[in-house]
């Protein structure tokens, strides 16, 4: 199974994958990575010899024309699975819609408890004592797809976003490594998995 993973950060949890697909053993392995800006984590794909592209969101006029340059990005690559991975950006439609439901996406929160850009910091917020990690499928909602892989993790009172999010990301990093190696085994088929409900 060929991936590509996008990014917007310091790709820590994009490193741990690219430490898994490393082993000959992994089902898969990472053909590139992307982000929509200058990513520290370009750095953890240049230490594996992995092609990195960018798409500065701000060199286009629309989310529109960024993600048609994005999606001629990755049909270079022409990956089997798409995996967000820290991505701080929604994919328009067409893109979605083209490679639905090869892209993956990893979640800081339990969904569909917190979605959306600050999962971390609204559980914290909400003074839950327990927050998450989710795998979803990609669709044109906002962290609204099927869910893949998901495990509990603890709130702390003495949390704040960083140790709460350090305390989240090793488990996004296992379910995500699970859930690439399970799609590239067959154990998931995401048409399977997304496919309309029938009733
Ligand atoms: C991850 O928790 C991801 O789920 C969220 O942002 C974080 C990215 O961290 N969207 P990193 O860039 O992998 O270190």
């Amino acid at each position: 199974l060929t991936v590509a993973v996008l990014i917007s950060g310091t790709g820590s949890n994009m490193r741990a994958l690219l430490e898994a697909a490393a082993d000959p053993g992994f089902p898969a392995r990472v053909v590139a990575v992307g982000a929509d800006r200058e990513a520290d984590g370009f750095a953890h794909a240049e230490d594996f010899g992995i092609p990195t592209f960018l798409v500065p969101y701000g060199q286009f006029p629309s989310r529109e024309a960024w993600g048609e340059e994005l999606a001629r990005q990755l049909d270079v690559w022409n990956p089997d699975l798409v995996v967000l991975s820290g991505l701080m950006r929604l994919l328009p439609p067409a893109l979605v819609d083209a490679r639905a439901p090869h892209i993956i996406n990893t979640h800081p929160a339990y969904l569909p408890e917190f979605p959306g850009a600050h999962g971390v910091r609204d559980a914290l917020v909400a003074g839950v004592s327990q927050t998450g990690a989710s795998v979803i499928v990609v669709d044109d909602g906002v962290d609204s797809g099927p869910i893949l892989a998901q495990e509990r993790v603890p709130v702390l009172p003495s949390d704040d976003e960083h140790t709460l999010h350090e305390r989240i990301k090793p488990v996004e990093r296992r379910l995500l490594i699970d859930v690439v190696r399970r799609i590239a085994t067959g154990d998931i088929d995401l048409a399977a998995v997304a496919a309309p409900q029938t009733t």
